[in-house]
């Protein structure tokens, strides 16, 4: 059986950093974010009984044999779940370029989740899915979700409350997001192994996993007041905290270059002249810029040109993971 899902990346607003337990990939905080439309893996998954093992292309190529033994052994994880044993072939392609800074592994196992599931005859609900595909990439439980979406911190063993759930959908507040690509370089350093090393190495994790409850509630109700400010503030804290942290593991991990941090004070500068936006930035040195659909042009305006940025990347608002039909 051939089975097509789509699934959109996303960019935290409240930062995940850190596991609570590595082998089962269970988050040490939770996390908010948002689902951005225009950014998209379509993965193809069907089963077939001739096939020894799986066979997995991504954008048109067999990937490395580190990736494809983290896909194969996902896909374990959905065998094993079905009590079937066949193997599949996978065609997986992402519509934003690779290096933008943007984890394709978050819309990857969320789109490879849905369509390798459903490829083995399971009908998992959200929740399930969310959990499952948290076992590929953390921040994948999110793209299940469309909209404002929010990572739970569980604290059973297995990681059965380990899961993201919706706070509001695609339509509920137009934001825009603008990412602005700095450098496409691949970097040294993946967020798995920066969390790890930096969990075990900063003398500041405990107070990053103390403090954290306190900036989802502050991010959540931002979300429920549409108060951009209150957003703007706990989303760039959380951000510079992450970052602050990464900075303290030791040896301590720099994700930046010079243009990340002049196109952090610009962002600042916009927004002390009464421009609605405000940055964040994950694992890379690529800065991420909210705002809302009435500015996305003006803010558009500030970056284009501006030495340092390779390419400007424009989302809005995205929708649930879905099955796409042949007609899709
Ligand atoms: O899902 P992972 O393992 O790629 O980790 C994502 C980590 C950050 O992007 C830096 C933060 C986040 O919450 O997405």
């Amino acid at each position: 059986m051939e089975i097509k899902a789509k699934a959109n990346a996303n960019i935290a607003l409240v930062k995940y950093w850190g596991k609570r337990d590595e082998k089962l990939n269970l988050p040490a905080v939770g996390s908010i974010s948002v689902t951005l439309d225009q950014l998209t893996t379509i993965t193809t998954v069907e089963t077939d009984e001739s096939l020894t093992e799986d066979e997995i292309i991504i954008n048109g190529k067999t990937p490395t044999d580190k990736e494809i033994l983290r896909i194969s052994s996902f896909l374990g994880k959905i065998r094993s779940i079905a009590h079937r044993d066949e193997k599949v072939r996978v065609s997986s392609r992402n519509n934003f370029p690779t290096g933008a800074g943007l984890a394709s592994s978050a819309s990857g196992f969320a789109a490879l989740a849905l369509a390798g599931t459903k490829a083995y005859g399971l009908d998992p609900d959200p929740q399930e899915l969310s959990i499952l595909a948290r076992k590929g990439s953390g921040s994948a439980a999110r793209s299940v979700f469309g909209g404002f979406v929010e990572m739970i911190r569980g604290y059973s063993e297995d990681g059965i409350d380990d899961f993201a759930m919706q706070i509001a959908d695609e339509n509920y507040w137009d934001l825009k997001a603008l990412i602005l690509i700095t450098s496409e370089e691949k970097k040294k350093v993946s967020s798995t192994t920066g969390m790890i090393h930096t969990s075990f190495t900063s003398p500041y994790f405990q107070a990053w996993v103390d403090s954290s409850d306190e900036d989802i509630q502050e991010a959540k109700f931002a979300i429920y007041e549409k108060d951009f400010e209150k957003l703007a503030e706990i989303s760039e804290l959380s951000c510079l905290k992450m970052h602050a942290l990464a900075l303290s593991a030791k040896p301590g991990l720099i994700y930046w270059n010079g243009s990340t941090i002049d196109l952090i004070n610009e962002v600042r500068r916009g927004r002390a002249n009464g421009i609605p936006m405000f940055f964040t930035v994950d694992a890379g040195p690529q800065v991420k810029v909210f705002t809302t659909a009435a500015y996305v042009e003006k803010v558009k305006g500030l970056f284009e040109g501006h030495p340092g940025i390779t390419k400007i990347l424009t989302a809005g608002i995205g929708s649930d993971a879905k099955i796409l039909r042949d007609e899709d």
